[in-house]
C-alpha cells in the first residue's frame, strides 16, 4: 500500500543495503527506480551498465521490497543528442531548440528519438521483464510535463502535414473545415501546411485545434509503442505511467491511459496549490497555503480515478516542501498523513513518496525527502509511520470502491477549446471545473469524472461544467439517461472543428433543453452583477453572475430557475436538462447543487470549509484541512476505525459503516 522513489545511482553502494531495510521497517512495499537512469544504463551507443542496477534491484529485493522499473525515455543522454540533433524540441513561443540539462528535451516527431527510445525500452524490457524482484513498470516520466507536448521543429511541421492529410483526405476539405478563406488562408497541397505557430496575430482557432489533436496523437503514439515494448517482453508485470493534472496537460488523458494497467498521479498539493491559485488573494490563499485547498488533491485523485478506470497509485507524493512552485512552504504536521490517507479515500491502492532522501546536489536539492541529505529522519518519516499502523486497522481497504452518483463530464478537447478561444481573460475552465467539483464536494458528495464517451447508467446527476464540442452520440446518450444533466456556459456552442454551430448555443444540446444562446458577452470577475433564484423561498438572497454571460431566448415550456440582475434568463430547466449560462460566485453553485441533487433525492451535508467527507465502499474518510478542532457525527451503527467525532486540526477519521449507504 505504501512505496517510495528512489535513486541508487545517487548513493554510494554502501548505503543501498541499509536504505532497504529502513524502507522495509517503515512499511514501504514497493520502490520505482530508474526512470533518469540512462547516461548510468548506457554510457556510450551500445556500452550498457546493468552490473550496478542489478545489485541494486537485488538489494531492494533481499528486504522484502517489489521494484518498479521505469523506462528512462524522459532523461536522453548528451551522447545521444550529439548524435542526433534532431531529438531536442523546438519551442513553439520562440522558433528555438530547447537545449540539454534537464529533462523531457525530446521531439515526439523525431523518428530518431522515436527509434532510440524503444531501442532502450525493448533492452530493459527483455533484461528484466522476467525478474520476479520487479512487479510492474512505469513509462517514462510524466510524459506531458513541461510543455513538451508541442513542438516547432520541421519534423514536427511534416508529421503534421502527413496527420492532416490523413485526417481530411483532400486539401478543399482542410481549408473549409479550418475556415481558410479568411484572411486568405487557403493552401493549395498539404506540404505547405504551416504549424500555427510565431504568426503575426492570432492564427485560425480551428488550425490550433487541430495542432493539438495531432500533438496529443503523437504522444500517445510514441507511449502506446512502448507499452506494447513491455507487454512483449514483460507479460506478467504491470504498467503504470504518472500523470500530471488535467489542468497542466496538452496531452489526451483518456487515450494516453488506454492501454495501461492502470493509471498514476504524482500528488503535489502545496506546490500545484501555489501555482493554481496563484492570482487568489492572499487572505484566501493563506488558508491553505500549508494544507492545499481541502479539494484540490482530490480533484486529482478523482481524474485518475476516472482515467483509470478503476483503482489508481499516487506513485509521487510530496513530503515535505518541493523547490519547483513560486514559493515552497512546508506541510503543516500532519498534511503528508492527511493526504495520504485522502488518496486512499478517493480511490488510490498504493501511495509512494517522493523521494527518500534529500539529494544534496542538482536541481532538486532543495526538495524534501522522507530522509534529509544527513541521513537523519525528516519530519514525514513520523507521518508514514503512523500510516503503516494505521492501515493495519482497516484491513480490507482495496476491495472497495468509490461509488458516486454524481459525474462530472470532462474531455482534454474542450479544455484545448477554451484555451484557444478565452474570449474573456477571467474564463479558465479547469478554474471553472474545480469551482463546480468543489460545491458538489462541500455537498459531501463523491464525485467521478468521465468522458462523453462514458456510460451515464447509474449517475444520478451529471454535471458539464463546459463542453463546446459534443456529439449526436453524447446527446443521445443523455437522452437515453435518468440523470438530470447540468450543462455550463459555452456547452454545445461549437462544431468539431471550432466553428458556430448553426443553430446556434448550445446546438445539439438544444434536442435535451430548447433555448437558444443570442449573445454572449464577457466581463470582469470584479464587475460582477446580481443573480437570483425563482424560487419563492430562497429567491431573497443575491448571487453573482461573473465573467461570462450569455443571453438567452427561452421557449414557454422552459422553466426559468434563475436570473440575471434585469430578469433575464440565467440558468433554466427542461425536463431533465439543466443549462446555466453564466459563471457564478461558489455560493450560487451549492444552492444549485444542493438544490438539484435534493431533487435528485441524493443525500447531502453541509460540510464548511475545512472538513471532507468521502465514502470508499463501507468505510467513510473525515479529513479536517482546518486549524481549529471539528466535531462530526457518526452515521447511527458506524464505528470508528481510526481518530474520533473530535477530529483535531488536520486530522483524519476513518469509520466502518453499517452499509455501503452510509
Ligand atoms: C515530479 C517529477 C519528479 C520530481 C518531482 C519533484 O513532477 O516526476 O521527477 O521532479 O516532481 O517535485
Amino acid at each position: 500500500m505504501l512505496g517510495v522513489c528512489y535513486y541508487p545511482e545517487h548513493w554510494p553502494e554502501a548505503m543501498w543495503a541499509t536504505d532497504a531495510k529502513e524502507m522495509a521497517e517503515l512499511g514501504l512495499k514497493y520502490v520505482r527506480i530508474g526512470e533518469f537512469a540512462w547516461s548510468r544504463l548506457e554510457s556510450a551507443p551500445g556500452v550498457f551498465h546493468f552490473d550496478w542496477l542489478d545489485r541494486a534491484i537485488q538489494t531492494l529485493a533481499d528486504a522484502g521490497l517489489q521494484v518498479i522499473m521505469c523506462t528512462p525515455t524522459a532523461t536522453p543522454p548528451k551522447w545521444l543528442i550529439d548524435l542526433y540533433p534532431d531529438i531536442l524540441p523546438v519551442d513553439i513561443k520562440t522558433g528555438h531548440s530547447r537545449g540539454f540539462g534537464s529533462r523531457r528535451h525530446y521531439d515526439f516527431s523525431s523518428e530518431n528519438y522515436r527509434r532510440e527510445a524503444m531501442r532502450i525500452s525493448t533492452v530493459l524490457a527483455q533484461r528484466y521483464g522476467t525478474n520476479p524482484a520487479i512487479c510492474g513498470w512505469q513509462t517514462d516520466n510524466e510524459i506531458a510535463c513541461h510543455d513538451t507536448t508541442h513542438s516547432g521543429s520541421a519534423n514536427a511541421r511534416t508529421a503534421f502535414q502527413h496527420w492532416c492529410q490523413q485526417t481530411y483526405g483532400d486539401i478543399d476539405s482542410l481549408n473549409t473545415a479550418w475556415g481558410n478563406v479568411f484572411w486568405s488562408m487557403e493552401y493549395q497541397n498539404f506540404s505547405q501546411i504551416e504549424l500555427p505557430i510565431l504568426a503575426v496575430t492570432e492564427t485560425s482557432p480551428s488550425h490550433q485545434l487541430a495542432y493539438r489533436r495531432f500533438s496529443s496523437d503523437q504522444v500517445v503514439k510514441f507511449h502506446d509503442e512502448m507499452i506494447a515494448i513491455l507487454r512483449q517482453y514483460a507479460p506478467g508485470q504491470f504498467i503504470t505511467h504518472n500523470f500530471i493534472p488535467m489542468h497542466d496537460t496538452q496531452t489526451d488523458n483518456f487515450a494516453l491511459a488506454k492501454n495501461l494497467d492502470f493509471v498514476s498521479y504524482d500528488n503535489y498539493p502545496l506546490g500545484r496549490t501555489d501555482l493554481f491559485f496563484a492570482n487568489a488573494p492572499a487572505n484566501e490563499f493563506k488558508r491553505f497555503m500549508r494544507t492545499g485547498h481541502p479539494d484540490f488533491s482530490s480533484y486529482a485523485f478523482d481524474q485518475s480515478r476516472g482515467i483509470s478506470q478503476s483503482g489508481f497509485w499516487v506513485m509521487e507524493q510530496q513530503p515535505g516542501p518541493v523547490n519547483w512552485a513560486r514559493h515552497n512552504p512546508r506541510p503543516e504536521a500532519g498534511m503528508v498523513r492527511l493526504w495520504t490517507w485522502q488518496a486512499f479515500a478517493h480511490g488510490a491502492d498504493t501511495v509512494c513518496y517522493f523521494r527518500w532522501r534529500q539529494v544534496p546536489f542538482a536541481q532538486e536539492q532543495m526538495h524534501a525527502g522522507i530522509k534529509r541529505n544527513d541521513n537523519s529522519p525528516a519530519s514525514a518519516y513520523a507521518e508514514i509511520a503512523r500510516v503503516r499502523d494505521e492501515l493495519a486497522l482497516v484491513s480490507d481497504l482495496t476491495t472497495q470502491q468509490v461509488q458516486a452518483k454524481v459525474a462530472i463530464v470532462m474531455t482534454t478537447e474542450n479544455q484545448w477549446v477554451a484555451e484557444i478561444e478565452r474570449q474573456g481573460d477571467s474564463f479558465n475552465q479547469h478554474r471553472v471545473e474545480f469551482s463546480w467539483y468543489s460545491a458538489l464536494r462541500q455537498l459531501g458528495l463523491a464525485v467521478d469524472f468521465i468522458s462523453p464517451d462514458s456510460e451515464l447508467t447509474g449517475y444520478q446527476l451529471v454535471v458539464a461544467p463546459c463542453l463546446p464540442i459534443v456529439s449526436q452520440a453524447f446527446v443521445d446518450r443523455c437522452k437515453a439517461s435518468q440523470a438530470l444533466l447540468v450543462f455550463g456556459p459555452r456547452s454545445g456552442a461549437k462544431t468539431a472543428e471550432l466553428s458556430l454551430v448553426p443553430q446556434l448555443g448550445p446546438g445539439l444540446l438544444q434536442q435535451l433543453v430548447p433555448v437558444k444562446v443570442l449573445s454572449t458577452e464577457t466581463i470582469r470577475p470584479d464587475c460582477y452583477e446580481s443573480l437570483h433564484f425563482t424560487d419563492a423561498s430562497i429567491a431573497s438572497a443575491q448571487y453573482q453572475s461573473t465573467s461570462w454571460r450569455e443571453e438567452l431566448a427561452v421557449p414557454a415550456d422552459v422553466t426559468v430557475l434563475a436570473r440575471y440582475h434585469d430578469q433575464s434568463p440565467a440558468v433554466v430547466q427542461h425536463g431533465n436538462c439543466c443549462y446555466v449560462a453564466t459563471l457564478t460566485c461558489q455560493t450560487f453553485l451549492l444552492e444549485l447543487f444542493a438544490k438539484l441533487a435534493t431533487a435528485q433525492q441524493i443525500p447531502l451535508l453541509r460540510l464548511n470549509d475545512d472538513l471532507r467527507v468521502v465514502q470508499r465502499g463501507a468505510l467513510q474518510f473525515v479529513f479536517n484541512y482546518g486549524s481549529s478542532s471539528h466535531s462530526f457525527d457518526a452515521p447511527a451503527g458506524a464505528s470508528f476505525l481510526i481518530g474520533s467525532s473530535q477530529l483535531a486540526p488536520f486530522d483524519v477519521a476513518v469509520l466502518q459503516l453499517a452499509t455501503t449507504n452510509g
